[in-house]
């Protein structure tokens, strides 16, 4: 079977959240399960210097036409670092040779020209696929940047040579997120303005180009069963719960993995010690140096809790900052690293955290290796989103021995089950949830954690269970794999 993959982002070329996570780990899974995977990406200015190897093809760029636009694009092939699997650069330096991905870092806003970005990229992407003939079974795209790409094999690739079987797969790593432009835009998609109505590519008065994937793909997955039930419904479908209740029977929820390479307490070079399931000491040692590299008390005996993410809506940093005063009234240190544009918040919890000194730390901007330090050396890690399609930050910390207090919403209760005495003993959960989503509910769920914490026994037992479940690709990638072999049947 051959696979193209199409993302805006893919780790560790580019990054900003789990969708780069995702991109680049199933593929690399895919590829594992002896499935032909080929990767594009669009290539941002920071890309190149983390590739290994990259070779121009093509010597004469691919012609495209944005509405009356003439527009070229080069490709460079490279492979994600450390595997075999190829990747395609999308170069167009007027479009993607900038600082940010989507948000210009200075103004804090979106690029202006977002929309003709990704339909290019859409467009570039799929006269690449056929240029290099490549003849994928399956062609799998992801979130609103790449929500025209089933759109486009069916009208204005339809047909074409080099796209194979080209059956589409979408999938919807948030909801949130759909890519909505005014109606004008339709002029750069290269479709005619008939689709631009209610039950095509319009939302509510605006061109959606996450609607784009939701209607024309052949099958539709999301990232957790329960976000697959709850995006159904009004209150998590952001307006488009009525689309997803007609394709209901088309869409799946399959749970992420994580890369075994990269979240690897056993070999990773973020690390200050070394540790494993089977051997947790090198914890203590990680625990020691977070405590130091974020100026906290240094205390072995008292936890730390962390939280990493995007400082948005979604994350439940809100929640977080109301509830940090009652906190500190408890024996705990807290860590927090936060990226995004919210600088409101930011200077919130700096704010906060200036008065807290020694107790709570907090820093500001986007950290790979200190996102490892924080799960490796803190004892338990906050995931109080609002919502959460499925979630990567659990499973890190699973993966590191650390216990995660979540809200149980979308993929966060798909992978936290709730302590209870019966459950340990059974060797069956692996965390401590929360439902509703306010601050008694919250600061129930850290008490009840900070409880079982003084036992330090059942706490040792639940850190084995979080850090011996499985949370690679395993399962799911051959879920993908099924579903790919299916859609080729019909
Ligand atoms: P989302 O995709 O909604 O941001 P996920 O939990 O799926 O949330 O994935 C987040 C990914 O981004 C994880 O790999 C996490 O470690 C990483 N991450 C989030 N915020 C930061 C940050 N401030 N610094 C470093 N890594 C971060
Ligand atoms: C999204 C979601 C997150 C998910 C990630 C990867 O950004 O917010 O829950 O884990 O995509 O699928």
């Amino acid at each position: 079977m051959k696979i193209v993959q199409i993302a805006s982002e893919v780790a560790p070329l580019a990054k900003t959240g789990g969708l780069a996570d995702v991109a680049g780990s199933l593929s690399t899974a895919l590829a594992g399960l002896g499935i032909e995977t080929t990767v594009f990406m669009p290539q941002y200015r920071t890309v190149i210097e983390k590739c290994e190897e990259v070779v121009p093809v093509m010597m004469e760029p691919l012609k495209l036409k944005l509405g009356n636009q003439a527009r070229e694009a080069r490709l460079v092939r490279t492979s994600l670092p450390g595997t075999d699997v190829r990747v395609y650069l999308v170069r167009s330096d007027p479009f993607f040779y900038r600082d940010g991905y989507y948000v210009d870092p200075t103004s804090g806003r979106d690029y202006g020209d977002n929309c003709e970005r990704f339909a290019f990229f859409c467009q570039a992407a799929l006269s690449a696929v056929e240029a290099l003939d490549l003849e994928p079974d399956i062609i799998h795209s992801h979130d609103w940047q790449t929500g025209l790409v089933p759109l486009y094999l069916k009208t204005l690739h339809a047909g074409r040579a080099g796209l194979g079987r080209g059956k589409s797969v979408f999938t919807i790593h948030n909801m949130a997120y759909q890519g909505k432009f005014p109606q004008e835009c339709m002029d750069f998609l290269g479709v005619g303005r008939e689709y631009y109505n209610w039950k095509q590519l319009e939302s509510y008065g605006e061109l959606c180009l996450l609607k784009g994937g939701l209607v024309f793909a052949d099958g539709l997955t999301t990232v957790s069963p329960t976000y697959a039930r709850q995006i159904q419904t009004q209150e998590f479908g952001r307006g488009l719960d009525g689309v997803m209740r007609e394709r209901s029977g088309d869409l799946r929820g399959i749970i992420n993995g994580l890369d075994d390479a990269e979240w690897n307490p056993d070999g990773d070079p973020h690390l200050p010690a070394r540790f494993s399931a089977r051997n947790l000491s090198g914890k203590r040692k990680c625990k020691e140096r977070l405590q130091k590299e974020m100026a906290l008390f240094p205390s072995a005996g008292t936890p730390i809790i962390g939280m990493v993410g995007r400082m948005v809506e979604q994350k439940g940093f809100d929640l977080l900052l109301q509830c940090v005063d009652d906190l500190m009234t408890m024996d705990l240190q807290l860590v927090v690293l936060g990226g995004g544009d919210e600088r409101w918040l930011a200077d919130a919890f700096a704010a906060k955290a200036n008065s807290f000194r020694g107790r709570f730390s907090f820093y500001y901007g986007f950290d790979e290796g200190f996102a490892h330090r924080i799960y490796a050396g803190s004892d338990a890690l906050l995931v109080p989103s609002r919502f959460e399609p499925c979630g990567l930050t659990q499973l890190c910390a699973m993966r590191y021995a650390t216990i995660p207090i979540v809200h149980r919403t979308g993929g966060l209760a798909d992978t936290v089950t709730d302590y209870s005495p019966e459950l340990l003993t059974a060797g069956k959960c692996n965390g401590f949830c929360f439902d509703g989503f306010d601050k008694s509910a919250f600061l129930g769920a850290v008490r009840r954690a900070l409880d079982i914490y003084k036992d330090s026994r059942s706490w040792q037992r639940m850190a084995e269970i979080c850090a011996t479940k499985d949370v690679s690709w395993n399962r799911s990638a051959t879920e993908y794999k099924a579903l790919y072999e299916e859609l080729l049947k019909r």
